[in-house]
């Protein structure tokens, strides 16, 4: 029996990370040199109803009837099974591999769903449609961050830069001309869940200010789109070193990650900014193509310990 695989890449939050949760627009894009992978293979031997979970880059081989509740990817294949109302699925082997940096901003959570919804349903025969996979991915977001906007899993399954709004039908962008983004990555660990809870106790405490703060982000990001769906990329770059500005006063920027901001901006980024829940993680820089390189380089002599290069809007 063939094996049943399935891929989803990474992302970035190109403006409006935190603002999102509390109903502003946010803009995202998908980044494929990094992925989640799951494969499920049949177990001819295996008893009716065992699924054997492993993966072994978090040191996970349990079988799925072992795993508590709460499970991110015991989560997943439940969801599968309860959606399509199979009890006892034919024994298997579900594999789950990432080459996505986990706690740093880059979706590894919603990635490893999407990919399990995937490679589970077709294995079962059954492949999801991409409306569910958002949707049953939304769900484990829910355990792995509590408050999510929804914005990972969406961007992740469609696998397209998205316009997003929570609760609202997504939008996907148009890039007629695409640009560079340069990836740094602290290094440091910063579970999206601690970043989002801080957040919302600022806010609790300080409603005013930070719905301003909110309201700036979410024009920020409705300005990109516009810029972006009529390719004036280069002014893209201010806005994401403002929407920096913003995060900062929001609490959620760290010394490392102003460090990689400044470090790209001095190494000739047009814009910089921390993408995603923010204090550690990874930050990014909107780049020309020819300095890409550069503003690598001048990452990694800044501290970081991984870098990647992507382009927003390059045809599959
Ligand atoms: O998963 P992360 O760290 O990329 O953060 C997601 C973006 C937030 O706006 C911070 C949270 C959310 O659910 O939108």
């Amino acid at each position: 029996m063939p094996a049943f695989s399935a891929y989803a890449p990474g992302k970035i939050i190109l403006f409006g990370e935190h603002a999102v949760v509390y109903g502003q627009p946010a803009v995202a894009a998908p980044v494929s040199q990094v992925k989640a992978r799951a494969v499920v293979n049949a177990n001819l031997r295996g008893l009716p109803g065992s699924v054997r979970i492993q993966a072994p880059d978090v040191g996970e081989d349990a079988e799925l009837a072992s795993l508590p509740a709460n499970h991110p990817i015991g989560l997943a294949v439940r969801s599968v099974l309860a959606l399509l109302k199979i009890q006892s699925p034919p024994a298997c082997t579900l594999k789950v591999t990432s080459t996505i940096p986990i706690a740093a901003g880059l979706g590894s959570g919603a990635a490893v769903s999407v990919a399990v919804l995937r490679a589970f349903s077709a294995y079962l025969g059954r492949p999801l449609k991409d409306e569910q996979v958002s949707e049953l991915a939304f769900e484990v977001e829910k355990v792995h961050h509590g408050t999510p906007s929804g914005i990972d899993n969406t961007v992740i399954t469609y696998g397209k830069p998205v316009y997003f709004i929570k609760g609202k039908p997504i939008e996907m962008l148009k890039v007629p001309v695409p640009f560079t983004i340069v990836i740094g990555n602290t290094g440091i660990a910063s579970p999206t869940a601690a970043a989002v809870g801080e957040v919302r106790q600022a806010w609790k405490a300080k409603k005013a200010l930070y719905e301003s703060y909110f309201e700036s982000a979410g024009s920020l990001a409705a300005s990109a789109r516009q810029m972006i769906e009529h390719g004036i990329v280069e002014t893209l770059g201010p806005l994401m070193t403002a929407n920096h500005g913003i995060l900062r006063k929001m609490g959620v920027s760290s010394p490392e990650l102003d460090e990689l901001v400044a470090a790209a901006t001095k190494a000739g980024a047009l814009g910089a900014k921390l993408s995603g829940g923010g204090q550690g993680g990874n930050m990014i820089a909107l780049v020309a193509a020819s300095r890409a390189e550069r503003v690598a380089q001048a990452l990694q002599r800044a501290g970081a310990v991984s870098t990647i290069i992507t382009v927003v809007g390059k045809p599959e």
